[in-house]
């Protein structure tokens, strides 16, 4: 049932119980769709761990005379901030009072009442109206609206409203499987009421607005690819052919095809690894320092945090650093966007100040897949190149069901985020001493994910995503990822060779957790000996760049087969220069960048990955008669074109 509760924080007894009992009353007299309700703390410490355990907590009104030091409880306010930026906090200002003029102070407050005024029940309408903004759902009211309206339609999409499905013999079922309301509400563009994507001034403008309000950016923007393309429209944005970019080559592929698109010039910079476990950790301080020194005025750094394993950079002195060089930063928050609504999680990319963050707001809340959100801090942020950089890569043909879940997931994310995310930490944190109650499999900390290059560098783990040792268990990855799909109903995350990696959300159950314990522990008592031998392919280092990634993309290159004629690798692809991204996926990091020399650790790697992990998919590699290849630069082609240095 929905619940919303009001804090009011006041050393002043008499005071508390007036308060309480008038603004209760209001409650119980008006219009009360939030089921609003008022609670009392009586000095910041006991507000502080009222918040901390009930997530229902929207609304904070703290007594000015709380904290002489912070006027307005400027001292409160900023605490609970930090703590939930979500909050709306008010300011109980004594009679003759008047709010301070300082920016942070009034930044800091969403607004003011005068501790004598009794009026309740003005009080409640104010409150009430505060809820009413933050639980807005524009778009999705206004689409639901629409199709309330029952408008015959005359426009595309061609099944029109589901009628085209309904009833047939042959594809009325897919009517009933994907349900009405979903067709009915996938409309086009024609329909003016529901603004436009591309160029939004309506309720899809509104709903970003939220958006930016929410996730602490300046503007915000829904994009319907997917972050794979939010990336590659920050990268048009911002950088133009010849640029210099620094970039972590593990980033995701999209940033690599983005680099390909605007014809920037890549600095890769050389992530830590960790080979135990075949995870790669992040880009180590002082290579990111002395990258940015060396290319001072460089135009844009871009970092992944969290890595898809959960490791996330201590931000904050990178962004400054990059600044006073004269650097934007982008962030890839791709497996990050719940960040901002439990402390265990901040600061977030944005509070550390970068420039521009992209999310998967479909990974890790409740959007769609596809669903993303683009933030933008940048103060020069050019909104007009943004459009066109937008419009090139956007559908005119957006799926408005996926922007209607962008506007849900994040009121779901101010409104509940707090208390989902708390639940989904103590999941994760009981799913991780269960695991290793198997005795068997084991979840890696932080100390055991992190190569010892980057110890020191104040790198942090997202502990909702586990990643457990399955090394004692004598299984391959494959063969328990087959079990627990075909024994037990269960699909996770993705593996390494020894690893696996489960993903916490806030959709997570208990339910689903007491099916992964039992399926582990069975899986557990039938552990094998663990088998000998079983060496993890060395994951190859980045090698050279012998030419642009744009200059090698568009060379029309010939294929050179990745096996020789007896199944070994091919000694014809050393020191060729490849034409194409080669991306194990998951998780999509490349191994090959266009652009890049090939060298026999790569050619190792990709053939052991062939053998031995099948159901991954290798993007890049040609399959020419059921053979893969690689396509490289040809001997005329590498003459023409012009190095990098
Ligand atoms: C780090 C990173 N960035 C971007 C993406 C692309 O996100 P999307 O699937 O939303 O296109 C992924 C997807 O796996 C990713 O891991």
């Amino acid at each position: 049932m929905l619940r919303c509760r009001a804090l009011l924080v006041s050393e002043d007894e008499p005071g508390r119980i007036a308060w309480l009992s008038g603004l209760n009353g209001a409650a119980a007299q008006l219009d009360n769709p939030w089921n609003l309700g008022f609670d009392a703390a009586e000095d910041a410490p006991a507000a502080i761990e009222a918040l901390q355990g009930d997530g229902d907590i929207q609304l904070v009104l703290i007594d000015s005379r709380l904290d002489r030091a912070g006027r307005d409880g400027g001292g409160l306010a900023s605490a609970l901030r930090a703590l939930r930026p979500e909050l709306s906090l008010y300011s109980l200002l004594a009679h003759g009072d008047l709010p301070s003029s300082e920016p942070l102070a009034q930044e800091a407050l969403d607004g003011y009442f005068e501790v004598d005024d009794a009026d309740y029940r003005g009080w409640f309408r104010i409150l009430s109206a505060e809820l009413a903004e933050k639980a807005a759902t524009p778009f999705y009211d206004r689409l639901k609206q629409y199709v309330a309206m029952a408008k015959d339609s005359w426009h595309t999409p061609g099944h029109s409203g589901g009628d085209s499905l309904k009833g047939s013999p042959w594809v009325g079922d897919f009517y009933d499987f994907v349900g009405e309301n979903l067709l009915r509400a996938d409309l086009s563009v024609s329909v003016a009421m529901l603004d436009s994507l591309l160029h939004p001034t309506g309720v899809i403008a509104e709903a970003q607005k939220l958006a930016a309000k929410a996730f602490g950016a300046r503007r915000t923007y829904f994009a319907t690819n997917g972050t794979s393309t939010s990336n590659k429209v920050i990268f048009q944005t911002l950088l133009a052919p010849g640029d210099t970019v620094l970039l972590d080559r593990n980033c995701h592929k999209s940033v690599h095809h983005g680099v390909i698109l605007s014809g920037a010039r890549p600095v890769y910079l050389d992530a830590s690894v960790n080979s135990r476990y075949g995870i790669f950790g992040p880009v180590p301080k002082a290579t990111l320092f002395a990258a940015i020194e060396a290319h001072a005025g460089a135009r844009a750094l871009i970092l992944t945090s969290c890595t898809y394993d959960g490791l996330r950079y201590d931000l904050a002195p990178i962004v400054s650093a990059a600044h006073a060089a004269g650097i934007k930063v982008i962030v890839d928050e791709a497996w990050y966007g719940f960040a901002r609504f439990h402390p265990a999680f901040r600061p977030t990319a944005l509070e550390a100040g970068a420039d521009y963050v992209t999310q998967s707001t479909h990974k890790v809340l409740s959007a769609f897949s596809q669903a993303s959100m683009i933030h933008v801090n940048d103060p020069a942020f050019d909104e007009h190149l943004f459009r066109e950089n937008f419009n090139m890569h956007a559908s005119t043909s957006p799926q408005y069901a996926l922007i209607a879940s962008l506007d849900v997931a994040r009121k779901q994310a101010v409104m509940e985020g707090f208390r989902l995310l708390a639940r989904t930490l103590r999941l994760a944190d009981e799913m991780r001493a269960r695991i290793n109650s198997t005795g068997v499999f084991r979840v890696l900390e932080l100390d055991d994910l992190i190569p010892d290059e980057v110890r020191g560098d104040g790198i942090l783990l997202d502990s909702t995503k586990l990643t457990v040792d399955i090394a004692a268990s004598g299984f391959s990855a494959d063969e328990l990822q087959h079990q627990l799909f075909d024994r037990f109903n269960i699909q996770i995350e993705k593996t390494t060779f020894s690893t696996l990696t489960l993903l916490f959300t806030i959709g997570s159950t208990p339910g689903k957790m007491l099916r992964l314990y039992d399926a582990m522990a069975r899986l557990a008592r039938e552990a094998r000996p663990a088998r000998a031998g079983l060496r993890l392919p060395e994951l190859p280092r980045f090698t050279r760049l012998a030419c642009l990634p744009r200059d090698a993309f568009y060379e029309g290159g010939e294929l050179l087969p990745l096996l020789d004629d007896e199944g070994r690798p091919n000694a014809a692809l050393l020191e060729r220069v490849c034409c194409d991204q080669i991306v194990p996926y998951p998780p999509g990091i490349p191994v090959l960048v266009p652009g890049q020399q090939i060298d026999m650790s790569i050619v190792l790697y990709l053939a052991r990955l062939l053998r031995t992990q099948k159901s991954m998919e290798i993007h890049g590699l040609a399959e020419v008669d059921g053979e893969f290849h690689v396509r490289v630069l040809r001997a005329d082609e590498m003459e023409r074109l012009p190095g990098v240095e």
